[in-house]
């Protein structure tokens, strides 16, 4: 089974961004967590990072058909990346959105998410542990599933 685990714009800087807000792990580290986790949860993961929504979009309709579900942190897309919403929705892919912030704890136009509503479900607030939530409870409900 293949889960794919992509990241939208600027969190490429992780570890480098406001770290209060974002914690202080990089990406590679977050990314090498949940390879790790994978392993032991028996799936492989693919990790995807662009800062260009069009980029996203290709990544997800190229591996839709051999991957299983997705895990996916739009960045600041989520409050208006209505093509990315699409492309998630076109996969047919069960989605867990992650925010490592709770964004219904900072600016007003955090609040909203153009992708929760085709979501599975959302984590938002617990850092990069609500990465490794997210697998776990995606790669659980779809072991129920087979
Ligand atoms: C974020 C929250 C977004 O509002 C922001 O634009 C990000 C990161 C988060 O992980 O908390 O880039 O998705």
């Amino acid at each position: 089974m293949k889960i794919m685990v992509i990241n939208g714009p600027n969190l490429n800087m992780l570890g480098k961004r406001n770290k209060a807000i974002y914690g202080d792990k990089t990406l590679a580290e977050i990314e090498a967590l949940l390879g790790k986790e994978g392993k032991s949860l028996g799936v492989e993961i693919i990790s995807f990072q662009s800062n260009s929504e069009g980029a996203l979009i290709d990544f997800i309709q190229q591996h839709s058909v051999e991957a299983s579900g997705i895990i996916i942190n739009p960045g600041a897309l989520t409050h208006y990346g209505f093509s990315l919403r699409d492309a998630l929705d076109d996969s047919g892919l069960p989605v867990i959105e992650v925010h490592l912030s709770n964004i219904y704890a900072r600016e007003k136009w955090r609040a909203k998410s153009v992708i929760a509503s085709t979501a599975k479900g959302q984590i938002s607030g617990l850092g990069w542990l609500g990465y490794v939530e997210a697998l776990r409870t995606l790669v659980g409900e779809l072991k129920k599933e087979t």
